[in-house]
């Protein structure tokens, strides 16, 4: 579960380079709910996930994920209880150490263990099925550099170690986007599958609109750091792309009237 009330975040505050990313964002996303977010560049869509993970405290409102307020939690704190899983294939991963280190590694996240690179046969074992449920022909691979691996590859192995132990929240930020067509497609095939086999609440960014109306039980348009559009239940299940441009072409007028009418005022000050 995770409960976002009224957040606030503005970058570089009272100087030139001012950003007020976030502007009073709420969100609730039950257990096993899962929502996409859809938004221009620079609508937020980053920002709202960093400070759900923690990479900055906001300045204003609260977070609560899996019951607990970890509005104030530092991110490595609040990294037991998240998974993620960024745009960029090489981000994630040790590409230099086999999958199976990584696994290693990845498994070992948030638990004070020795420091062992082995992994032990049973979670070998169960490592190679579940690269096998991947189909990528990856289970007689596991000894093999990352490094040596498609993108899509990379990003579907990603996905398995940011989701193996079962996060309280799995955040996606455009996790397909740097993926050709149709790794794109099987990694977000994979998603969807996992997602849904362990039920997980999950919140993904993504510029695919065929995505968002394809995916989850809810989506979200941002727009200047504030969420514009929300849609859900049979509406969400009844959405198709060209709502959702209509929505984006709704927005854009809205800006370029808003820069326009600014123009005026600016004008007749002159
Ligand atoms: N760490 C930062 N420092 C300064 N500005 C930032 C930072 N992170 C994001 N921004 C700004 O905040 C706005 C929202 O960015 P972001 O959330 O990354 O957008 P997107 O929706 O494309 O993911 C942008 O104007 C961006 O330049
Ligand atoms: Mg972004």
């Amino acid at each position: 579960m995770l409960t976002i009330r009224d957040i606030h975040k503005t970058f570089n505050a009272g100087t030139v380079n001012e950003v007020r990313a976030l502007q009073g964002v709420s969100l609730h996303v039950p257990e096993g709910g899962f929502v996409v977010v859809l938004g221009g560049n620079g609508s937020g869509k980053s920002t709202l996930q960093n400070a759900v993970a923690g990479s900055f405290f906001v300045d204003g409102g609260s977070i609560q994920i899996a019951g607990e307020d970890v509005t104030r939690w530092p991110e490595h704190r609040r990294a037991r209880l998240i998974g993620r899983v960024f745009q960029n294939p090489f981000s994630g991963t040790a590409p230099t150490m086999s999958i199976a280190e990584n696994f290693a590694l990845a498994t070992r996240r948030g638990r004070r263990r020795r420091i062992r690179w082995a992994i032990s046969r049973s979670v070998r074992d169960e490592l190679r099925e579940r690269v096998r449920g991947l189909r990528m022909g990856l289970e007689d691979r596991l000894d093999s550099a990352i490094g040596s691996l498609s993108g899509g590859q990379r990003q579907a192995l990603t996905l398995l170690m940011a989701t193996w132990l079962k996060p309280a929240l799995l955040l996606l930020d455009e996790h397909t986007a740097a993926l050709d067509p149709k790794s794109a497609e099987q990694v977000i095939r994979l998603t969807g599958e996992i997602v849904g086999g362990l039920g997980l609440t999950t919140v993904m960014v993504t510029h695919s609109m065929q995505q968002a109306v394809n995916l989850g039980d809810r989506v979200v348009m941002m727009h200047k750091g504030r969420i514009a559009y929300s849609f859900s239940g049979a509406e969400k299940q009844r959405l198709r792309v060209d709502d959702l441009l209509g929505r984006f072409e709704e927005l854009r007028r809205r800006e370029m009237l808003d820069e326009s009418t600014a123009a005026l005022l600016r004008e007749s000050y002159v």
